[in-house]
């Protein structure tokens, strides 16, 4: 039976599951086809002598061809012998606001099919629930309460992925060290060997996919395993002891997620991972706020200070109120300080026990230098770098929040460099994604926003915990400074907003205008920005993130005024998001509208080539001329030889313009459109 009529589907979700309908079954052998709200997408079941597969096809083609599902437990084989008892069907169609974000209104609309399991013989029970959406799919198993699978452990999930083709792939690999923070590779999926999610492809005819996880909160991490012949298996990243997930039924897994675009942009504006997860536990969000800001952070990647103690300490209660000043003078929200607790002397890597997350150094007064910024409404942003000494951290955290409540900082960064943490727990594992999780229960607890870094992946708990501003997940801008190949090249900021970062804020950390670092003392790897001026000026706009960095030393942002007008300029919150044009890997041209604001904005980069891209200004309101303020690729500028140079002009616009967007090689724009009255 097929869910197609729009009026059913309307019908059904105002009265939501109450509604929904239940069906007998009782068998090992059953097929249905279930379609999302408009048709466009179309899920089918079937169950073969009590094995069960799924096949996706969306906006007519196949794209899953007939993949099994199924979870092996310790003392429980659910992946066969099982028979269907009964389907549940139901229906949403809701609009929901995020209280911040990338887009402000996002809808809701899906089939639901929640088909209910009992294993034959020894009678464990499995639900598998299906959200059926016109842009994707998102499925997850849940063990309801029962005698059998108490403290349960999972050894391997069956779940596939079998593709229709050997698409295009763009990944980083699982089970290495340096956590999440690689160069992506571009390959067909039939070189993968075993990839982190998301994990976004390209068939041949330009569709594109990206399959991921939403809702990981308890659960080992999903990545996805090469089996052959097109066929993605999931993998999960394992205890210290091997055991793949313990728990307790009642029990979820995560939802596995499959979103689907007709282009690159499509997939940054698939909401379908964040409606996945729960509403807010949150009530009021009024705390919660976002913003830019300065930091304690660029002198230590470069050399030039230090977290640890000594002559060139950088957290110092001096040098903090002088970029207090600086931050307030330019309206940012506050001022990142790292290295202000006791800790950092010798191996601060390897010494992760020593960290105190109460006990400043002496040179820093942390009640002075919060009293300070209050008196220029700039706050003091937190840090608490762990070095994986999670348990050090878990026995002082409620200090720590505690402290850092008395004396009014609102956000913290937190830190877990380490390749491995408690002796062999990877990053990924269900012990670090419980400990994620208890940590931003802690600090929504205490009123703290959280700036993750060596971060578990973005599955949108930030819908649930709205406190979970901004992560980091990936190379940042970090890498320039210290890199021993030099830095990231330049596609890299051309590809992560497409992987790494879909749907999920990334602290990337622009804002570095010395693009050749000549700050930096000696530079024996060459260490710089392999990009334009304009490009980087781009990437608050193209890279997603509420808590947004102006990274460089104040006195390199104050050398070029033209330029730190933008960063100025440029919001942190946003209306709507669209993406006009983007060729993963090649280019992209991202513009988004204030939330506060009827202003516009645009970013658009490029890779290594130049390129002129002309595009319509369709996304402009109708009927309304802006002025359009444009920060370009000046004469000559290439990102190798001469990335400097800016050019910066006014035209009056409206959305009927075609504007040509011309990038130098490794250049960008960034463009405010401001509506003329
Ligand atoms: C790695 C983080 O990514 C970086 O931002 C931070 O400065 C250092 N760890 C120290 O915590």
């Amino acid at each position: 039976m097929r869910l197609q009529n729009p009026l059913l589907i309307a019908l059904l979700s105002l009265l939501m599951i109450t509604c929904s309908s239940r069906q007998r079954i009782g068998e090992m052998n059953y097929v249905d086809v279930f379609d999302s709200p408009n048709g466009l997408s179309e899920l089918t079941v079937e169950v073969k002598e009590g094995v069960l597969f799924y096949q996706f096809r969306y906006n007519g083609k196949e794209m899953i061809t007939p993949s099994r599902l199924g979870m092996i437990f310790k003392d429980a084989d659910l992946s066969e012998g099982l028979t269907l008892d009964y389907i549940a069907k139901s229906g949403v169609n809701e609009t929901w606001t995020q209280p911040w974000g990338e887009q402000k209104e996002i809808r809701n609309y899906y089939s639901e099919a929640r088909l209910y399991f009992t294993k034959n013989e020894t009678e464990e029970q499995m639900n598998i629930t299906f959200r059926v959406f016109d842009d994707g799919l998102g499925f997850r198993y849940e063990w309801p309460q029962q005698e059998k699978l108490q403290d349960f452990v999972i050894t391997d999930e069956t779940t596939e992925f079998n593709l229709s083709g050997d698409h295009t792939g763009w990944w980083i690999g699982a089970y290495q060290l340096n956590r999440y923070e690689h160069l992506f590779n571009e390959t067909p999926v039939s070189e993968i060997d075993t990839v982190h999610t998301p994990f976004t492809m390209k068939t041949n005819d330009g569709t594109h996919l990206s399959i991921h996880e939403a809702a990981l909160t308890d659960f080992a991490s999903m990545t996805l395993a090469n089996n052959g012949n097109n066929s993605l298996e999931v993998d999960l990243v394992p205890w210290k002891n091997g055991d793949k997930v313990r728990g307790s039924a009642p029990h979820k897994s995560p939802w596995r997620t499959i979103a689907f675009g007709e282009s690159a942009g499509d997939l940054m504006t698939n909401y379908l991972v964040l409606n996945l997860n729960e509403p807010s536990k949150i009530e009021d969000t009024s705390w919660i706020k976002t913003g830019k800001y300065t930091g304690i952070w660029w002198d230590m990647h470069l050399g030039t200070k230090t977290w640890g103690s000594g002559e060139n300490h950088g957290a110092t209660t001096e040098y903090t109120k002088e970029l207090m000043d600086f931050t307030a003078k330019h309206g940012f929200y506050g001022v990142l300080v790292e290295g202000w607790n006791t800790g950092w002397d010798g191996d601060w890597a390897e010494n992760s026990d020593l960290f105190s997350f109460t006990e400043s150094y002496p040179d820093f007064d942390l009640q002075e230098v919060t009293s300070y910024g209050d008196s220029l409404g700039v706050k003091l942003i937190g840090h608490h770098e762990t070095s994986t000494g999670i348990s050090n951290y878990e026995d002082q955290v409620d200090d720590a929040f505690d402290l850092y409540n008395q004396v009014g900082v609102e956000a913290v960064k937190t830190g877990y460099v380490g390749d491995f943490v408690e002796g062999g727990e990877w990053h990924h594992g269900q012990f670090m994604v419980r400990h994620y999780r208890d940590i931003l229960k802690k600090a929504a607890e205490h009123k703290i926003m959280l700036n993750v870094h060596e971060p578990i992946k973005d599955t949108g708990i930030r819908r649930t915990w709205p406190n979970m501003m901004t992560r980091e997940g990936a190379r940042g801008q970090e890498y320039n400074a210290w890199s021993v190949d030099g830095g990231n090249p330049t596609d890299h900021t051309t590809i992560v907003p497409f992987t790494r970062g879909l749907v999920s804020p990334f602290d990337y950390t622009p804002g570095v205008f010395n693009l050749l670092l000549n700050d930096k003392p000696g530079n024996p790897n060459n260490n710089r920005v392999r990009h334009t001026l304009a490009h980087e000026l781009a990437l608050y706009v193209v890279i997603y993130s509420p808590l947004q960095m102006v990274s460089d030393l104040p006195k390199n942002l104050e050398a070029r005024p033209d330029a730190f007008e933008w960063i100025k300029a440029v919001p942190t919150d946003w209306e709507t998001t669209v993406v006009p044009i983007a060729e993963i890997g090649d280019y992209a041209v991202v513009a988004r509208k204030d939330r506060n604001t009827e202003n516009w904005y645009l970013g658009g980069i490029t890779n290594e080539e130049s390129r002129e891209l002309e595009m319509k200004l369709d996304f402009l309101s109708p009927d309304q001329e802006y002025t359009a303020r444009i920060w370009a690729d000046g004469d000559d500028a290439h990102w190798e030889s001469n990335p400097y140079p800016l050019s910066i002009r006014t035209q009056l616009v409206n959305s009927q313009t075609t504007i040509a967007l011309e990038l130098a090689a490794g250049g960008g724009v960034a463009i405010q459109f401001t509506p003329n009255k």
